[in-house]
């Protein structure tokens, strides 16, 4: 129903038709690895696990789903493993612009673009491009991604403005890591892979975001894991700072 995912703060108030649910796709090298297999292995089954969820996502109330590809401290891994994403990415981006009217996905890529193979970003524009009027469901790629580098940028460019209003750092954040849009709020991150933190992603849109840890290595993620995450954000208590209702009624005026 509109408006039953109203995101409100004391300080604006976001309209929204659905949720904006952002993963960090972790576990991808350890499920290869308890596997015997290369870690790139472990790469592209996690490609499948997303084809999985973004298949789910509409059904299930979401209308932006943000995924964390490779970040900016990614580029330490080893040259081989980072050339099997990008490769990995680059097949992904080109086949869902040549498939672009086979679904009503919007495909834009958040991060850095300077540091990637020339490939890789024709790949990105071509599925940008093609997608650019779909409005089905927004799935956002972060490539080459830092929060605090967003942030930082973001931040220099309004350096000049005296009063700066969350909406337009959003915007700016937004535009620094070349997406479409302002940089929305996120309304539930999931971790998978066991570990609990948040990596340096979407530090700013997090601000008011439920967490969701879970073990489940991400080339095992599937819908009903996405719908457990969901069944459990739904059942909480989301208050942007106000006092829970029963506080409320509990005081004496
Ligand atoms: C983290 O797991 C995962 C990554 C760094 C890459 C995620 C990439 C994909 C799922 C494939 C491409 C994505 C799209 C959108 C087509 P890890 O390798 O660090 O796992 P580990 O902690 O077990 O080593």
């Amino acid at each position: 129903m509109p408006g039953d995912f109203m995101v409100e703060s004391t300080l604006y108030i976001v309209p929204r038709q659905g949720l904006h649910v952002a993963i960090l796709m972790d576990g991808n090298g350890r499920w290869a690895e308890a596997r015997g297999l290369p870690r790139s292995a472990g790469h592209r089954a996690g490609v499948e696990a997303v084809r999985r969820v973004v298949g789910g996502a509409p059904a299930l109330g979401i209308d932006t789903l943000t995924l964390f590809a490779f970040s900016a401290n990614n580029w330490q891994r080893h040259p081989d493993e980072v050339g099997a994403l990008f490769g990995l990415l680059e097949t992904y981006f080109f086949a869902q612009a040549l498939r672009a009217a086979e679904h009503d996905v919007r495909i834009s890529v958040i991060g850095r673009r300077d540091r990637l193979p020339s490939a890789l970003v024709e790949a990105i524009e071509a599925v940008e491009t093609a997608t650019a009027k779909h409005v089905g469901l927004d799935l956002r790629i972060a490539v080459d991604y830092s929060a605090r580098e967003a942030m930082l940028r973001a931040a220099c460019w309004m350096m000049s403005s005296t009063e700066v209003t969350q909406e337009e750092f959003s915007r700016r954040v937004g535009q620094v890591t070349h997406a479409p849009d302002a940089s929305p709020d996120v309304d539930l991150l999931i971790r998978t892979g066991g570990e609990q933190r948040l990596s340096d992603f979407l530090l700013w849109e997090c601000a008011y975001a439920e967490l969701h840890f879970t073990e489940r290595m991400w080339p095992e993620f599937g819908v009903e894991d996405l719908e457990n995450a969901l069944r459990e954000f739904r059942a909480r208590d989301r208050r942007f700072g106000r006092a829970p209702v029963s506080a409320a009624s509990a005081v004496s005026h």
